[in-house]
């Protein structure tokens, strides 16, 4: 039987802004904390306030991150502070036990401790790992999020999940463990690569259908000043993506209920990601042709109007991402791997279906054929 998660996201009766300082807030009682948004943040002494007092700060990036921004976030930090700066290979074997224990004995020896702070600088693989360093370090210390990838801005900086790898699986060995701040410089996407601009694209496409339609509107009609680069739109989108996903966090932050409909596409994303060995495809290309199959399933189902999938269809293509697979995909692995999906209860399916935006569905799903048939049509083989 469907389970019917509403989201009831009031928030939006508010106009969209052009203001270029944005404040987002996850309410979380004792553990709320502030998102701030600016184009050129790191580059303005207001960003110092933003940050915890503390004695000692390590900052968590890697090679190519810190040569673009480590010298803007030291001139940020107290001027009687210490700084440790910690760099990782730039990749997603990053978030491994071993980084992790490395970056534990660079801390540790440097008497890291519960009032120390922990700055991950960087896109959501630094977010990750450091945010999972700091959750145990000494049970705890500060941490402080400065995302600078789009996908880490609109999604993995925000709500506390935080991860290492683990052979049998992907962000195995984690803990929910808020930051104390997210500061967020969109300036910074500039010199990301394009293809990592879509893919966080992808994230941002799929908040419109977590959000009623005025923020799908909002995209379609601001497509070619994000695509242009313009500050104040990409400024306002972030801000627009951070609070539906501080509204979802604050209402069910450890996901036991609706933080589940921000895994829309992530099913079949994450079983598209697996087959292809993770790295070729993105997390958010494969998220895209997730959310094209859990639309057009959704369709085919009379759940959703058909000019929803060809909205959410036209989004994906003006920025790039895929819409389809290869016959270089069986469906029958990826269905055995959607089946391996953490979300799934007793080798059960389940699928986030949307209904229209604003509205979806965490459905179980029997139909087997359904989803070999869905899947050859969306280019796999069998
Ligand atoms: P990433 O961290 O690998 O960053 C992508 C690439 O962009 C890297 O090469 C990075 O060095 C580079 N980069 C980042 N910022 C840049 C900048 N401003 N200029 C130039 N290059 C820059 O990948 P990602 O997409 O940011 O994050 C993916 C990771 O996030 C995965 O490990 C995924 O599991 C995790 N994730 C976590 C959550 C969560 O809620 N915690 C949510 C979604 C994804
Ligand atoms: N990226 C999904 C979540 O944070 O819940």
């Amino acid at each position: 039987m469907a389970v019917l998660l509403k989201l009831l996201l009031d928030l939006f009766s508010t106009a969209l802004t052009d203001n270029l300082v944005s404040k987002v807030k996850v309410e979380l009682a004792e553990q709320s904390y502030n998102i701030d948004i600016a184009a050129n943040l790191l580059n303005s002494d207001s960003s110092r306030q933003l940050l915890p007092q503390s004695k000692q700060y390590a900052i968590i990036s890697n090679q190519k991150v810190a040569e673009l921004y480590l010298e803007s976030v030291k001139k940020i930090l107290p001027e009687q502070s210490s700084l440790t700066v910690c760099l990782i290979p730039d990749s997603e074997t990053s978030k491994s036990p071993e980084q992790y224990l490395r970056l534990m004995d660079i801390l540790l020896k440097e008497n890291f401790n519960r009032s120390s702070t922990i700055i991950a600088l960087g896109g959501g693989v630094v977010g990750d790992l450091a945010g999972f360093v700091a959750a145990t370090l000494h049970r705890g210390c500060n941490l402080v999020q400065i995302p600078t990838s789009l996908l880490a801005q609109v999604d993995s900086s925000v709500g506390g999940k935080t991860a290492i790898n683990h052979q049998t699986g992907k962000n195995l060995i984690g803990c929910f463990y808020q930051p104390k701040a997210v500061v967020i410089d969109p300036a910074t996407l500039k010199t990301l690569d394009q293809r990592q601009f879509a893919a966080g694209m992808a994230e941002v496409i799929k908040y419109a259908f977590i959000q009623d339609d005025t923020f799908l509107q909002w995209l379609e009609d601001n497509a070619p000043a994000i695509k242009a680069f313009d500050m104040p739109i990409l400024a306002e989108m972030i801000s627009h993506c951070c609070k539906i996903k501080a509204l979802v966090v604050s209402a069910d932050e450890k996901e036991t209920g609706q933080r589940v409909l921000l895994n829309f596409g992530h099913t079949f994303g994450h079983a598209i990601e697996n087959v292809s060995g993770y790295g070729k495809w993105l997390h958010g290309e494969a998220v895209s042709v997730g959310m094209l199959m859990a639309s057009k399933l959704a369709v085919d189902n009379q759940l959703m109007d058909e000019q929803y999938l060809k909205r959410l269809h036209s989004l994906l293509s003006y920025f790039d991402l895929p819409l389809s697979i290869s016959t270089d995909f069986s469906s029958v692995e990826l269905i055995s791997l959607m089946y391996r999906d953490k979300k799934n209860l007793n080798q059960k399916l389940q699928l986030v279906l949307p209904r229209r935006p604003g509205l979806s569905e965490l459905v179980v799903w029997r139909d087997e054929s359904a989803l070999i048939s869905l899947l050859i049509e969306f280019g796999a083989g069998k």
